[in-house]
């Protein structure tokens, strides 16, 4: 695997540049007013020092106006409101920029949360271009993305901090966030609202990559499956039995009659870089392993620990490792 990013301080699109803007800027304004308490502070103890707790309180400043602390009053009271407009001027204008990326020939995707991974669905609404994925999502460097996000169970965020912020998946309301990513590579997105035991372990892989990368990645994504007659491998119509009795209850592979609609999509499942959601790298030994016991891995996942004989488990692995 490629070195994985997560990280907002690395910005690869300009939406994660002008957050990173925002922020730089928020931390330099508090650091300044944090360092000018703290020294404040300082100078009150260091003054404090020199009084005589014995002695009767001076209360000559009721009697007398200190003007020096008068002054000195008035100017952090300025300083501090024009802190604080500068970031509020900050923030309203960060806002209009993400709001402004342009979204012509965008690719369109929607991102559905479910309890604990991602399913993507590419070009939901141009039957010739549509497809369905998990857990990964491709974008061409260059070109905005906008993704329409909605959550099948309970509230999710959708957080892919090298590209942009966060945005909601709120059940029964449909969102938006639109998005661009300017440099190639591989990015890590989180969920990053609770949302039960698995919470930390909902990642999602983005691979930002050229135009070129992406449409052959799209054309191979809307083949259906290989099937068991244009395989060389004797195992693999055996494999295709055991996932039609096993998994085809939940999971779709398009091409063959599986066309469960819990789990992810497997249709290209060996294409994908890992699998639980970004939890494991995608290799025959994690599979097997995650077939025969996902609640191991992820306890509270719907997927059930399998009872399938060793040379059964064996016979899918080789038909899983043939959905490229
Ligand atoms: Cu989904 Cu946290």
């Amino acid at each position: 695997m490629p070195d994985v990013l997560q990280d907002m301080l690395r910005p690869r699109g300009i939406q994660a540049e002008h957050i990173l803007n925002l922020w730089n800027l928020t931390l330099w304004i508090c650091t300044f007013v944090f360092a000018a308490v703290v020294l404040a502070f300082i100078y009150a103890l260091w003054r404090a020092r020199n009084s005589n707790p014995q002695a009767a309180p001076d209360l000559t400043s009721l009697a007398v106006p200190e003007r020096g602390v008068h002054r000195i009053i008035v100017w952090a009271v300025a300083l501090s409101t024009a802190g604080l407009v500068s970031l509020l001027v900050a923030d309203v204008l960060t806002g209009r920029a993400l709001a402004q990326l342009p979204v012509r020939d965008a690719i369109h995707i929607e991102l559905v949360g479910h309890d604990w991974w991602w399913e993507a669905n590419y070009e939901k609404d141009d039957p010739a271009h549509r497809f369905t994925t998990a857990n990964e999502l491709h974008l061409p460097v260059g070109r905005a993305a906008i993704i329409t996000l909605h959550s099948a169970d309970v509230i999710h965020t959708l957080w892919i901090p090298n590209l942009h912020g966060k945005k909601d998946l709120i059940p029964g309301r449909t969102a938006e966030i639109r998005l661009r990513a300017d440099k190639e590579g591989v990015y890590s997105g989180q969920c990053a609202e609770f949302c039960g035991m698995e919470h930390a372990r909902m990642g999602l892989t983005v691979i930002a990559e050229s135009a070129e990368r992406y449409e052959a990645w799209t054309v191979a994504q809307r083949r259906p499956a290989a099937s068991a007659a244009d395989a060389k491998a004797a195992q693999l119509p055996r494999g295709m039995q055991v996932f039609a009795n096993a998994c085809a209850g939940c999971h779709t592979v398009r091409g063959t009659p599986a066309a469960g609609l819990i789990g992810p999509d497997l249709t290209h499942l060996a294409s994908r870089q890992s699998i639980a959601a970004g939890m494991l790298p995608n290799r025959r030994g994690q599979l097997a392993a995650w077939v025969a016991d996902a609640p191991s891995f992820k306890p509270g996942t719907t997927m059930p620990p399998s009872t399938l004989p060793p040379d059964d488990l064996l016979a899918l692995m080789d038909y899983m490792e043939a959905l490229k």
